[in-house]
């Protein structure tokens, strides 16, 4: 058991996330009505989970771990995913400039949502897959078994702090419910 699988789990919650990004997204394109609500739900679930907790777990524990073991982080992958991170970070804060022109179906404000939110969904899908392929097979290599379990319980304390109990299901839950009105049903 690595503690990676643990962040390997989030990604796949936050693959939904970004799927359903680019859905409305196209929605948005074609002046279809868009739900601002779903908007702001899936705005909330980015900062708060995707960013603060996941985010959170990777920067202050994961790579610091692989920088002691001796992955490099500047000029390296760490270096690589800490920019992207940031990057992100300037895509939601576009996402939510634009909810104003959104809500008054301005076109630039549609504009503005539909370049935020896909330059995320793109940005964070190859960090993903980067994170998957390159970074954490670097972790379940170089880490120890002991290293781990400590990452673990770190990441534990750092879910706890961050979204709280309850929370991290009631994701979930939102999750299934996008999931099911955007993607299971519009095949
Ligand atoms: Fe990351
Ligand atoms: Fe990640």
């Amino acid at each position: 058991m690595y503690a990676t699988d643990d962040l390997r789990d989030e990604h796949e919650g936050i693959k939904v996330a970004l799927a359903v990004l680019e859905r409305l997204s196209d929605d948005a394109e074609e002046d279809k009505a868009v739900d601002l609500d779903d908007i702001e739900h899936i705005i909330d679930f980015l900062r708060t989970f995707a960013d603060k907790c996941h985010h959170g777990k990777e920067e202050e524990l994961l790579f610091p771990a692989l920088e002691e073991a001796g992955i490099p982080n500047q000029g390296g992958p760490i270096g690589v995913m800490l920019a992207e991170h940031v990057q992100g970070r300037k895509f939601i804060a576009g996402m939510v400039d634009s909810l104003q022109g959104l809500r008054a179906d301005d076109p630039d404000g549609r504009g503005k949502f539909i370049e935020s939110a896909r330059g995320y969904a793109e940005l964070l899908s190859a960090h993903i897959f980067k994170e998957n392929n390159v970074l954490f097979p670097m972790a379940e290599a170089h880490l120890s078994a002991a290293q781990h379990e400590k990452l673990s319980e770190g990441f534990d304390e750092i879910e706890n702090e961050r979204i709280g109990p309850g929370v991290h299901e009631a994701f979930h839950a939102l999750l299934d419910q996008l999931d099911e009105k955007y993607l299971k049903s519009r095949v």
